[in-house]
């Protein structure tokens, strides 16, 4: 493998999610040329399987003063209030934007807006914009299409972003700046240096840290680990969110049943058919997601069930049939029917509140870098996130992305004229490639199992001494054998886990997803957990 080349353009996305798309599309509309960078195919990402939709004021009886006091009341204390009140504002907008773009939504002509509301947990309104129950698809597909037409845009599929190349890196003066990526072309096996004026990592979340998650095989938190060996802060890392209801079936992979299911009515029950949640909150099963996440958690270690189940055969079945199309035929698949009866469900890892600090423009600590979507920390989810609220920070930042960068030039002459290049020269073939997947194993169980829902200080301390020897192992593997997806990604994961364990070791109380049995109450005073990298 060697260094193929150096590319250049005016701005890379890093991501063709939600917020890469809409960031790229947005640029290019303005007359920006950019090319976006997907480690799969191009939509293969979390946004390409969303489900319940898209939170937004956009009915005359809601407010939003009230989205903005729900999400504050699902942060648990630490949302950031003036990027809660950017993105609820922007959200409108951020709508009508994918609308005029051809995304079609459901609707009900009942309705004073045309589309039809659903409602998830932690909201006080119905404000749910969705596509029945595939939002992340429709939107994904749609982006898609206008993405691959724009001839201002560039696409290369199947490149995975290794590290950032900086100033810093490369002993530069100044203040640190990025210069590009360096990324391995999956297809032909060659590292490529892409130097671009700005770089905007749009790689999604972590969840694939643990063993059982509601996230695609994308979800390996590489932008948050790229920007933090770059030198840029990374915070509240802990608030790692548990959905609380994944099916339970060992061939399902963790398939998320949306929580419009429980804002459409459905309950959740034991095994003998009785409901629990009125033990634990009184809005029940729709309380935010940290609370019943933690209830079911409680009630299957309490009474040793394997899982709880979700019920909505109650309802009209041509209207759970109509509303959850997907979700039927994905439980019809193993077995289960939502018209006729429960279904089993358990908590699974599904979103990362925390990630690299980032200001209401999307701008890093590192000049020229930005971060939006799943792997940024821009305050709006605080300790943890309302329902919906993430494909719209998503769409928002992009937004706000794509005006800062739109009013900067592309700064030619401050580009170094080379980068070096990829250095191979002292790497072999792994011979033992089954370490790397074992390890990966050996990471998702016991992050599982120590850094989960309930967490203690002993548990967390178990997590990080066998970090450190993972860390070891993977430093000599990454400096002795050729580079290939499996070792960037298993890297990535093991600095991102590091990351966590570390930032809940350091919260010395229970907040929001938080919950750690040594430290069971709030501490009076909410302050983030902000990682510096060291040097
Ligand atoms: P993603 O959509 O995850 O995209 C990341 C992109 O970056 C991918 O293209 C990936 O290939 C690429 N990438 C990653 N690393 C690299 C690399 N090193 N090099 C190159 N490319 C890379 N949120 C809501 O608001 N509403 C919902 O209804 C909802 N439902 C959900 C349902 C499911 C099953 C899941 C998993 C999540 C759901 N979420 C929902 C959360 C939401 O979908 C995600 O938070 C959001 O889509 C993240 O978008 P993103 O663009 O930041 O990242
Ligand atoms: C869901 O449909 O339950 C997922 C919604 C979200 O993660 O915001």
């Amino acid at each position: 493998m060697h260094d193929a080349g150096q590319e250049s353009s005016d701005v890379l996305v890093v991501g063709g999610g939600a917020a890469g798309l809409s960031l790229a599309l947005r640029l290019a509309e303005s007359g920006r040329r950019c090319t976006v960078l997907a480690k799969e195919a191009l939509t293969e990402g979390a946004s390409l399987y969303a489900q319940g939709g898209i939170a937004a004021v956009v009915d005359a009886a809601d407010s939003f003063e009230s989205h903005v006091a729900d999400t504050v009341d699902a942060g648990a204390g630490l949302c950031h209030v003036e990027t809660v009140e950017q993105v609820v504002s922007h959200a409108p907008a951020a709508i009508a934007w994918l609308r005029e773009r051809g995304v079609r939504f459901s609707e009900d002509a009942g309705s004073s807006t045309g589309l039809h509301l659903t409602r998830e947990g932690g909201h006080s309104e119905r404000r749910v914009i969705h596509a029945a129950d595939t939002t992340g698809r429709e939107v994904e597909t749609t982006l898609e299409q206008l993405v691959r037409r724009h001839r201002n845009i560039r696409v290369l599929e199947h490149y995975v972003a290794i590290d950032l190349v900086t100033t810093a890196k490369l002993g530069l003066d100044g203040a640190n700046r990025c210069l590009g990526v360096h990324a391995l072309d999956r297809r032909r096996h060659v590292v490529e240096t892409l130097r671009a004026h700005y770089v905007a990592l749009a790689t999604g979340g972590a969840s694939k840290v643990y063993l059982y998650t509601s996230n695609p095989d994308t979800s390996t938190g590489d932008g948050i680990a790229m920007a933090w060996r770059a030198g840029c802060r990374v915070a509240n890392m802990e608030f790692v969110q548990f959905h609380p209801t994944c099916l339970y079936h060992p061939q399902a992979k963790s398939f998320l049943l949306s929580e419009a299911l429980r804002g459409e009515g459905a309950y959740l029950v034991l095994d003998d058919g009785e409901r629990f949640m009125q033990r634990h909150d009184e809005r029940m099963e729709l309380a935010p997601r940290d609370i019943v996440a933690r209830a079911i958690d409680y009630e299957m270690k309490k009474r040793g069930l394997d899982s709880v189940f979700l019920d909505i055969s109650h309802r009209d079945s041509a209207f759970v049939c109509e509303h959850f199309p997907n979700i039927q035929a994905e439980c019809r698949r193993f077995g289960f029917d939502l018209t006729t009866g429960p279904v089993p469900v358990v908590p699974a890892a599904h979103y990362t509140c925390g990630g690299v600090v980032t200001d209401h423009r999307g701008r890093t600590d590192i000049d020229n870098l930005y971060a939006i979507g799943e792997c940024a920390f821009t305050g709006l989810h605080g300790a943890n996130r309302l329902a919906s609220n993430s494909l719209l920070e998503c769409l928002v930042f992009a937004q706000a992305a794509a005006l800062d960068i739109g009013g900067r030039e592309p700064r030619a002459e401050v580009m170094p004229a080379v980068v070096p290049r990829w250095d191979e020269s002292r790497v072999t073939d792994p011979d033992e490639q089954i370490v790397v997947s074992h390890n990966w194993d050996e990471l998702r169980h016991f992050m599982w199992d120590y850094v989960g829902i309930v967490r203690t200080t002993k548990r967390l301390q178990r997590a990080a001494n066998r970090l450190k020897l993972l860390d070891e192992e993977i430093r000599e593997f990454y400096s002795n054998f050729r580079i290939d997806n499996d070792l960037v990604e298993l890297r990535n994961l093991v600095q991102v886990a590091d990351l966590i364990v570390r930032s809940a070791q350091a919260r010395r109380e229970s907040r929001g997803l938080h919950y750690t049995l040594d430290y069971p109450r709030t501490a009076d005073l909410a302050a983030d957990t902000i990682l510096t990298p060291p040097g």
